[in-house]
């Protein structure tokens, strides 16, 4: 079936729902997720900025996701959406540039609404910064209260011109049809600002380097690699020789493990659980969560596939039961597990110790200010907890507090919502509820069906049995 493309997740027309989640009985069951976010951008435009036509199928994109999407098409690039069985959605695109560089001409002066989808913005300001025409990006409340000067620096340095609304969206970029190569140290270890840089810096003449202060997700640079661009990541620096164009291909997105952790997390959790986790994109730069859970003491097993494409893929597979410990998350880990760190928070709940992290600073300008988010969450679930400047002290040895009312908020934050509700299923707390259930559907339109399917063990043939290691 093809189906008109659907707009971002431009904001919540009707007042949220609330939700209770109940303690389930046992954990049981295989899921597939969406498709990994940090991907499926890339994929998407990276395709649309190439020379050709390519497929790229994406099992339940979200808000996030379908922004970009809905991006690509103001501008010309998306030829077709098309749902498939079993959830996929596939969007053929197709470039224009000789210098596989620019979508198709005669399409500026266009709004671009990214919705809640920070990477969709920063992106695109790399995209539309080597192409002569105007466009204003916009986005959600959440989005337009976001940094966006990180990435337009260093982009009109290149030679584009960016004006920023006092350094946020909304954000006019004027880009430029010749941009200057550059040797730049970005200040934060920023993926998307790294991605935003380095498509423009395939449009510049000469050699571009970016070195980043932290570990950060390698998609760009792998995705782009196996298009056939010059481009090469070296430890914590990534070089670009432009100009240089390349041709689109297609691409399946694997599973997001940004979403597997919701379940690794609940499993460990669960005293009586077993979960099959398949197709999950196995980048060794996102597999922290599952180093961590089990430094913890989860039991996680991973089984390799076979890759398609540029990205490792495979099943996770968790069982719960054994006592979980506090640890210690800083420095170069923090950064690796910045997606994750909301779940972890309640992983720590539900350990034997006290935790903390530290150095996350960037957790208070992601789609919510998560360091004060999480810790509310945690009091409002009764557990003892700390706001530290850039992280939180968790002590669940200490005893409870008994509130009135479990309530958290989200603030419209997904991660926030989905954390707190495996915290609510798992039995860290019982009796929770979600202000804002809905907001998960920017990464992960399927979470509640999902739960709703591994707590319901008797519809899952064999139950753990079936379960094979
Ligand atoms: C992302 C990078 C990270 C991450 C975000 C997705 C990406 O943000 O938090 O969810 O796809 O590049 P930063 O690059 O700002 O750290």
């Amino acid at each position: 079936m093809t189906v008109a493309v659907a707009a971002g997740v431009a904001g919540t027309p009707t007042p949220p729902v609330p939700r209770t989640i109940a303690t389930a009985r046992r954990l049981r069951g295989e899921l597939r997720l969406p498709g990994d976010k940090s991907i499926a951008h890339r994929a998407l435009l990276f395709d649309a900025l190439g020379e050709g036509e390519a497929d790229i199928t994406i099992p339940s994109p979200g808000g996030d996701v379908r922004s970009t999407a809905g991006a690509i098409a103001a501008l010309g690039g998306l030829l077709e959406v098309t749902t498939l069985a079993g959830g996929q959605t596939r969007y053929r695109v197709r470039g224009g540039g000789t210098r596989g560089m620019a979508l198709l001409p005669g399409s500026g002066g266009e709004t671009l609404d990214c919705g809640n989808s920070g990477t969709s913005m920063r992106l695109l300001h790399g995209a539309l910064a080597c192409r002569p025409a105007e466009a204003t990006l916009t986005g959600d409340a959440s989005l337009s209260s976001r940094p966006m000067e990180r990435v337009a620096v260093p982009l009109r340095t290149m030679g584009a011109r960016i004006v920023t609304t006092d350094g946020h969206a909304p954000v006019r970029v004027f880009g430029a049809r010749h941009l200057r190569a550059l040797g730049h140290r970005l200040p934060v270890a920023s993926a998307q600002v790294l991605g935003a840089v380095t498509l423009a810096a395939l449009a510049a003449d000469g050699v571009t380097t970016i070195e980043v202060p932290g570990p950060t997700r390698d998609h760009t640079e792998r995705l782009l690699g196996w298009l056939g661009a010059p481009v090469r990541r070296d430890g914590w620096a990534t070089r670009v020789e432009g100009p240089a164009g390349y041709r689109a291909r297609d691409v399946d997105v694997p599973g997001d493990i940004s979403s597997a952790a919701f379940w690794l997390a609940a499993a460990a959790l669960h005293p009586d659980s077993a979960l099959r986790v398949r197709g999950v994109g196995l980048n060794p730069s996102r597999l922290a969560i599952v180093e961590v859970l089990r430094e913890m003491g989860a039991d996680i097993e991973v089984v390799p596939g076979d890759p398609t494409g540029p990205e490792p893929v495979g099943d996770l597979l968790v069982r719960g039961g054994a006592p979980l410990r506090g640890i210690r998350i800083e420095g170069a880990r923090t950064a690796d597990l910045i997606d994750e760190l909301p779940m972890l928070a309640v992983v720590m709940a539900g350990a034997n110790g006290p935790s903390e992290v530290l150095d996350a600073g960037e957790l208070r300008v992601k789609e919510s200010d998560r360091v004060a988010l999480v810790v509310a969450g945690l009091r409002a679930i009764g557990v003892h907890a700390e706001e530290l400047p850039g992280g939180w002290r968790v002590d669940p040895s200490r005893p409870r507090s008994r509130p009135v009312d479990q309530t958290v908020e989200t603030r419209g934050d997904h991660r926030i919502a989905m954390a707190f509700a495996i915290a609510a299923a798992s039995g860290v707390a019982e009796g929770v509820v979600i202000d804002d259930p809905d907001c998960a559907v920017v990464s992960y339109g399927t979470f509640w069906a999902d739960l709703a399917t591994i707590t319901d063990g008797a519809s899952v043939p064999g139950g753990a049995q079936a379960i094979d290691r």
